[in-house]
This record gives C-alpha cells, sequence and structure tokens, in this order.
C-alpha cells in the first residue's frame, strides 16, 4: 500500500529529492519531448549551480536547478500553476511555454511517451540515465548544493511544496504505467535516493520490496502493470497505437492478416526510430561524445529489454543480427562448423521454415552430417514418440520451430528439449513466430540457443536477436571479421572480442535495435499472457468461422496453435483467393510460405495464409469469410 512521504521520510530526507543534479537527469528526459527542450541538459556536468537570487521557496529551488544560468533555459522546465502550489496535491504538473502564446502545457502526454519509449539502462559513460542517478553512492553535500535554506537537520518549511513538486513530476508516469496510485512513485524514487546516500540512513525504515513495482525502474515485466490483474483486452485502444491499420485498400478499410510473415508497428516504435534519428544518432561504443554515449545507452538499453523479455540471464547471451535467418546461420557457421563431425546427426522437425532447413543442409554437406526429420501426425501436431526415437547418441544438435509459420502447430518445445538434453544434444529454438504470441523463459525451456526477427514483434525489419548459452557463446569461434569485435590487432596476431561483440563486427543497426526495444516494451506493457488469451479466443472463433464454408480445407488443426489460419479451396488456385481478398481490402499470404515439406506433407504446394495479431478483431474475421464465400458464389 502506497504510504505517505512522512511515514516513510522521517524529518531530515527530505532535501534528498531536491537534489538538482537529479531533477536535472529528470528533466532533461522530459524535455526530449518538449519542443525546443533538446537544450535542456542531459548529464549532469551540463548543470550549474542555481543563481541564489532566483530562488525563494524549496519548490522554485527544485524547480530552477536544472537551468544552467540562462533564463531562457527555463522555458520547458515543469512547473506547478500557482493556483495548485498552495494545495501542493494532485494538480498537475505543466511546462511553462516561453512567451509566444502557446501557453502553458501539460507534462502527462510527454510523460506517457517516455514512460513506453526511454531506455533506462544504467551507463557508465557518463550519459544519462534515472537507473544510475538514483542508485550512485552520493556526497550528502553534494545532494544539497544549491539548496542552501535546506540541511538534513534543518528542514524546510518548504518541504511539502517540494515533496509535491515532485510526487507530480513523476505522478504521470505512474499514469502512463497503468498505476492506480501513481503518485507513490515519487517515495519510490525518494526512497532509493535515500537509500543511496547517506543523508539520513533513517529515513527508510520500511522494508523495502526486491522489485519496485514501477517498471520503468526496474525490469520491464512480461506482464503489463495496466491488464496484470485484468481479463479484458482492450482491442479498440490497441488498434489506434497502429497508423498503418487505419487506411483504405482498393477503398475498403485494410484488414491485416499477413502477420506470420511480418507485423505493422506502434506508434511508440515509430515514434523510437524516428526521435533517435532526430537527436540522438551517433555511432556507438566508440566516440566520447554526447550523442555517443546516448546512442549506447540506447542501443544496450535494448539489448537488455530483450535479456528480461525472454529471460536470458545475462545480457551478453543476446546478439544482435539481421533477424531469424541470420541468426540461425550464425549458429550453423560457428557452433556448428567447429562441433559438428562426419557422420554426426542434426535433427529437425517436419515442420520448419527453409531458414532452419537450408543452413543445417548447408553445414551437413560440409561436415559430412546427416538431417534427420521428426513428423507429424494429420493435425500437423509432432510425433513425440517417433521424435524421441529420432534422438541418439549421434544427435549432436535439434532446431526446431516453437510455432510452425505454416500451419501454425505450438510445438511441445519444453518436453522435446529434454528429450534432447538425455543424450546431450544441443537445442536451438526458433521463435520467430511463437515470440509475439507466447510468454518465452529460455532458462525454463533450458534452450542452448534462441532467436528470433524484431519485424514479427512489432518491431523494425532488419534487427533480430540470438540468445546463446554463455558456455557456448564463449567456445564459439567469431563469424564475421572486423571492428568491435576485437580486442587487439596486430598484423601478426589478433584477440577477440568476448560475447556479444565478438559476433557484432562493424556499425550495427542501432536505431532498428531501439525499436526493438521499445516494441518490447509495447508487448510487455499490454502483458503477453493477455496477448496469448486474446488470440486464442480470435483464433478459435476464426477456426470455426473458416470450417462454416463449403469445399474449404483448413492445413494444419493441431490443439495447440498460434493464429495460424492456412487454408486451401476446392476449385480456386491460392493466387486468386489472394488477389480476390485484397480487392476487399484483405492483406493474406498465399504460397508455400517458406515451408515447402510441411505443407507438402499434406498434399500441398501452398495455401492461403491469414494470420492473426493482438489487433485483429471477430468482425475482420467475419469479413474474411464473408469474402471467401462471395469468391465460391462468383
Ligand atoms: C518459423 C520461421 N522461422 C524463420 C523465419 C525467417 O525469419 P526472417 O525472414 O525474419 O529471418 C520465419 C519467417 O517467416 C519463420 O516464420
Amino acid at each position: 500500500m502506497p504510504v505517505t512521504s512522512k511515514e516513510i521520510y522521517p524529518q531530515g530526507s527530505i532535501p534528498e529529492l531536491l537534489n538538482p543534479t537529479f531533477i536535472a537527469q529528470v528533466a532533461s528526459r522530459l524535455f526530449n519531448e518538449v519542443p525546443g527542450g533538446a537544450d535542456a541538459p542531459r548529464s549532469e556536468t551540463e548543470v550549474q549551480a542555481i543563481p541564489e537570487s532566483s530562488a525563494s521557496s524549496a519548490h522554485e529551488h527544485a524547480t530552477h536547478a536544472a537551468i544552467p544560468g540562462d533564463p531562457a533555459w527555463q522555458t520547458g522546465l515543469p512547473w506547478f500553476p500557482p493556483e495548485s502550489r498552495e494545495a501542493g496535491s494532485g494538480d498537475s504538473l505543466y511546462f511553462v511555454r516561453n512567451s509566444g502564446g502557446q501557453g502553458d502545457e501539460k507534462l502527462e502526454p510527454h510523460a506517457e511517451r517516455l514512460t513506453e519509449q526511454q531506455s533506462y539502462s544504467a551507463n557508465r559513460n557518463g550519459s544519462y540515465g534515472l537507473e544510475e542517478q538514483l542508485n550512485r553512492p552520493q556526497d550528502p553535500q553534494s545532494l544539497l548544493a544549491g539548496i542552501p535554506n535546506l540541511t538534513p537537520d534543518a528542514p524546510n518549511p518548504g518541504d511539502e511544496i517540494s515533496f509535491a513538486f515532485l510526487r507530480n513530476l513523476f505522478a504521470p508516469f505512474g499514469n502512463a504505467a497503468g498505476l492506480d496510485n501513481s503518485t507513490c512513485i515519487a517515495e519510490e524514487l525518494l526512497k532509493r535516493a535515500a537509500s543511496g546516500s547517506s543523508v539520513n540512513p533513517s529515513a527508510v525504515e520500511t522494508p523495502q520490496p526486491e522489485l519496485s513495482p514501477f517498471y520503468f525502474l526496474d525490469a520491464p515485466r512480461v506482464s503489463s502493470p495496466k491488464l496484470a490483474n485484468a481479463d479484458i483486452f482492450d482491442v479498440a485502444s490497441v488498434r489506434r497505437d497502429f497508423p498503418a491499420l487505419h487506411q483504405k485498400v482498393h477503398g475498403k478499410p485494410l484488414v491485416w492478416l499477413d502477420n506470420a510473415a511480418t507485423t505493422q508497428k506502434p506508434l511508440s516504435v515509430i515514434e523510437a526510430l524516428s526521435n533517435f534519428y532526430a537527436s540522438d544518432n551517433s555511432n556507438i561504443h566508440r566516440g566520447a561524445h554526447t550523442l555517443a554515449a546516448r546512442a549506447t545507452d540506447a542501443y544496450e538499453g535494448a539489448r537488455e529489454k530483450i535479456r528480461r523479455f525472454i529471460g536470458a540471464g545475462s545480457s551478453s547471451e543476446i546478439i544482435f543480427v539481421r533477424g531469424t535467418t541470420e541468426a540461425i546461420n550464425l549458429v550453423a557457421q560457428t557452433w556448428g562448423r567447429k562441433f559438428i563431425q562426419p557422420g554426426d546427426e542434426i535433427l529437425l522437425s517436419i515442420l520448419e521454415h527453409h531458414a532452419n532447413i537450408v543452413p543445417w543442409q548447408m553445414l551437413a554437406q560440409e561436415k559430412g552430417a546427416v538431417i534427420r526429420v521428426a513428423p507429424v501426425d494429420d493435425h500437423g501436431e509432432i510425433i513425440l514418440e517417433e521424435y524421441a526415437r529420432l534422438l541418439g547418441p549421434k544427435t549432436k544438435l535439434v532446431s526446431l520451430t516453437q510455432a510452425s509459420n505454416g500451419l501454425g502447430t505450438i510445438l511441445p518445445v519444453r518436453e522435446m528439449i529434454r528429450l534432447a538434453k538425455r543424450h546431450d544434444a544441443k537445442v536451438l529454438v526458433d521463435g520467430a513466430q511463437s515470440v509475439a504470441h507466447i510468454p518465452v523463459d529460455v532458462q525454463d525451456l533450458d534452450a542452448d540457443f534462441f532467436v528470433f526477427s524484431g519485424h514479427k514483434i512489432f518491431g523494425p525489419a532488419g534487427i533480430g536477436a540470438l540468445y546463446g548459452k554463455k558456455e557456448l557463446l564463449d567456445v564459439m569461434p567469431p563469424w564475421q571479421g572486423g571492428g568491435n569485435m576485437i580486442k587487439d590487432v596486430r598484423f601478426e596476431h589478433t584477440i577477440y572480442n568476448d560475447a556479444p561483440a565478438k559476433f557484432e563486427a562493424g556499425t550495427p543497426s542501432i536505431g532498428d535495435a531501439i525499436g526493438l526495444g521499445a516494441a518490447l516494451d509495447y508487448v510487455s506493457k499490454l502483458g503477453l499472457e493477455n496477448i496469448a488469451r486474446y488470440e486464442h479466443e480470435l483464433t478459435q472463433y476464426g477456426t470455426a468461422r473458416l470450417l462454416e464454408i463449403p469445399g474449404l480445407r483448413l492445413i494444419g488443426t493441431a490443439r495447440e496453435k498460434v493464429g495460424v489460419l492456412s487454408f486451401v479451396l476446392d476449385g480456386v488456385p491460392n493466387e486468386e483467393v489472394g488477389r480476390f481478398l485484397d480487392r476487399e481490402g484483405i492483406a493474406v499470404r498465399t504460397g508455400h510460405h517458406c515451408t515447402q515439406p510441411s505443407l507438402r506433407r499434406f498434399g500441398v504446394e501452398g495455401t492461403v495464409r491469414p494470420s492473426l495479431s493482438l489487433y485483429n478483431t471477430k468482425s475482420e474475421i467475419d469479413r474474411l469469410a464473408d469474402a471467401i464465400r462471395s469468391i465460391q458464389r462468383r
């Protein structure tokens, strides 16, 4: 339960709130969102002492603390409108605009967007980082520097106003995070500030929870603060986040049912990309300047977001790649080339995407290894006994998709990994079709490698991730040579970097990595459990609607499915169905979907494949079903 400031903070601790550096740090994040705010101090070195003459109350000290001497800097600083200062509670904070008649601007919308987008990763290079600022040991005197009226022993009567200032500064973040009582964010921040300094150690008496309930302070959690306890999934509000959905194609409202090929992007991802290029663009890891530090911070922050999202133990186990295809090729060409020997067996399932077949074939040809294939039954479910029988002492690697892109089958990969481990085989899990639909925990799965593409989970194309267990990455040779992947280069000898840098030669796709981080934030906020529940219902509805259509044959009827509804229609070629649906504004994929062996198992060379995502609705499925019926009526 939230407690009041007085309960947690006995007299004397409140002044820590007013640490000008701290406020400048927070404010600088807020200012990124405000026109003209890019000039606000971004690092503590840019913050100068408050002009004493300009501070007449604790609140004003705090407000002015972020102003480096120039009155123009006051533009964009958050403040209480005068009428709310007295009450000091509840009221919104506003940004003061310069004279220009634009009026003050409420903080909330900016906070909401920042809560979505910002990376709060710690950064040791002097760039901003709320987490770091809060956790670093602080000298009590420097905390109070610039606030001459306040000392730990003699709290200023203005404390209440100061607290209200901070509380209001942070409340919008809480609102954005969907917290019931967002004002307690200020208390959480205070608590951390207090415990990180020696100003008043007795200030924090309340037992500390291990994790803050504020996801932007700790790990963004897989479950959304907004929806964690709710059964409802507000698809209408989700759809508003995706601009591409709100257009007409051939005069009809677009129905995007090609999600297994790629997903549409929410505004937060689009803005994360454009904000990066608008204000933080720099190469990473090398420059000793502010933009390089910001870009590095955001890039490494995205790596950390991936780590949390898939439950990896360390961010050094996460390697940025172009996507699933590149990740699998990387493993085949490094781990595979080193450890696969002639006669070794590589076990795949018949459901694999070509990206999880061809790289292993190439390796097998080079090494004289053998590919084995686990079959499925007539529903498209793996026949576990057959799979278990194919495992043996020669099996060195098992590579499995977690969800099939052609049939939608969700494979029991946890059980399949357990069986493979009995033979000491390594297991790669292809998460391209699962990661946006079902919660993944690589440690719980005990996967050795896990790979996915950003564009299938609302992130940019051209970026993805490879997770590898540390002990495996350590013994794998590098893949490509170049900058960043080395510790030392001489013409006689080069010493390679450790993972992940060892596998990231050259300038990576920095903006796209940041966009992927924003996409994972988006999904985390909605909560994958909520998404899975909603999509499951949608898949059942879609299956029932399609099965009502005479002459329609569903390919893939496994009990556990993601929302892939592959079908063929009697007497109508797939491509013709696709073209007709397109004219109705409905986007579906037709063809072999890069998974020919799985379709041939069902006697077809291709299908029409509507595939669902979190923003699809039952009424869109109705439109699909009606359109298919009208093809038959032609
Ligand atoms: C199961 C599966 N694996 C791998 C891939 C390849 O992904 P990408 O083209 O993003 O590398 C896909 C793409 O459709 C897929 O569905």
